[in-house]
């Protein structure tokens, strides 16, 4: 990731990826395929850098951050083999996702597994508060993915409802991974609710630019557009616009995100319409507010390398591409 480059990132990364190794260790292959297949397909690391960085800049000396590291990417890519059934979605990381490689069942029984064990992980560390703070962002995270489902093609969701949704299926894993470096700590007292709240604003931020992204993405970067449309999902960008548009423009989007396959004209009126109505600078606007907020939680913290890093993510949020 640009900008973030300390050699302690750097090592405790690697040392991260080793775990990863050491838990798909089982006596059916299959979980070992489906799992590696998306855990080494590149992807960002963003939660485990929060965890890491987040337990240095509350003093951290032990090494129980890079099994609780590991643990928050199996947890999040549990969630993307989930995520992806759910969505039919056809990429992840640039390439084919695990539900068009191995199928829905697999996928499905994969992420109940990486689940399953990041919880046997936890119960090896004997830290109480640190498996509460999993415990409650993954309880979040699947009512946050079911809400969604059950919003699926309202176009009277409010910009409220979908900010809860994003807080609860993205933002508060971002959010536990910050806490967790100062649970580990014994710095929760401390530092534990700015962290929480660092991480839930770039959390909130990063899944605004995530829905930015299916609008305005390049598929260089390994993304189709429009798969949220397809998909009747309601994001920010378009709720914008359906608050603001006339009533033949409602009755259209109403139209086009019911149907279950989408013309290619269908996608050019949408995009028009969320261009017309600025939804995209919008969401992006409320997107770099958030990462400012972020920001503002770290005042806490005394300048050092570590904080820099911190801010160094909540700035790349915004400029990330994929
Ligand atoms: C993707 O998260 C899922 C969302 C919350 C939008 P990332 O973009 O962090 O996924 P990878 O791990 O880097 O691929
Ligand atoms: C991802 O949500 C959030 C979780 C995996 C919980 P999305 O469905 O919006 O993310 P992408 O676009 O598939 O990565
Ligand atoms: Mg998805
Ligand atoms: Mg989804």
């Amino acid at each position: 990731m640009q900008n973030i480059s300390f050699d302690y990132i750097e090592n405790d990364l690697r040392l991260v990826e080793d775990q990863f190794k050491i838990h798909l260790t089982t006596e059916t292959p299959l979980i070992r395929k489906v799992a590696e297949y998306v855990i080494s397909s590149g992807g960002k690391r963003i939660r485990p850098m929060l965890l890491i960085v987040s337990s240095k800049i509350c003093g951290y000396k032990g090494y129980n951050h890079i099994p609780l590291a590991a643990i928050i990417e199996f947890i999040h890519t549990a969630t993307l083999l989930h995520d992806d059934v759910v969505d039919n979605a056809p990429l992840r990381r640039g390439r084919s996702s695990a539900n068009m490689v191995f199928g829905n069942e697999a996928s499905v029984l994969v992420g109940d597994y990486l689940f399953a064990r990041s919880f046997k992980i936890l119960s090896s560390l004997g830290n109480m508060d640190v498996t509460r703070a999993y415990s409650e962002a993954t309880t979040l995270m699947a009512e946050g993915e079911v809400k969604e489902l059950v919003k699926t093609a309202d176009i009277k969701t409010t910009e409220d409802e979908y900010l809860d949704i994003i807080i609860k299926k993205t933002a508060v894993l971002f959010a536990c991974a910050s806490q967790v470096g100062a649970i580990v700590s014994s710095k929760n007292d401390e530092y534990g609710q700015n962290l929480y709240n660092y991480g839930l604003n770039i959390g909130i931020a990063f899944q605004l630019m995530d829905d930015t992204l299916d609008y305005i993405s390049d598929e260089e970067f390994g993304k189709f557009i429009g798969n949220d449309l397809k998909e009747g999902k309601l994001t920010l960008p378009l709720i914008h616009s359906i608050e603001r548009c006339l009533k033949e423009e409602k009755d259209m989007v109403s139209e086009i995100i019911y149907k279950k396959k989408l013309g290619k004209t269908d996608l050019k009126t949408v995009l028009k319409l969320v261009k017309n109505y600025d939804s995209i600078n919008y969401t992006i606007s409320k997107a770099k507010a958030a990462v400012s907020k972020a920001k503002d939680n770290l005042d806490v913290f005394p300048d050092s390398g570590y904080k820099k890093g911190l801010i160094d993510i909540a700035d790349y949020i915004i400029e990330r591409k994929l």
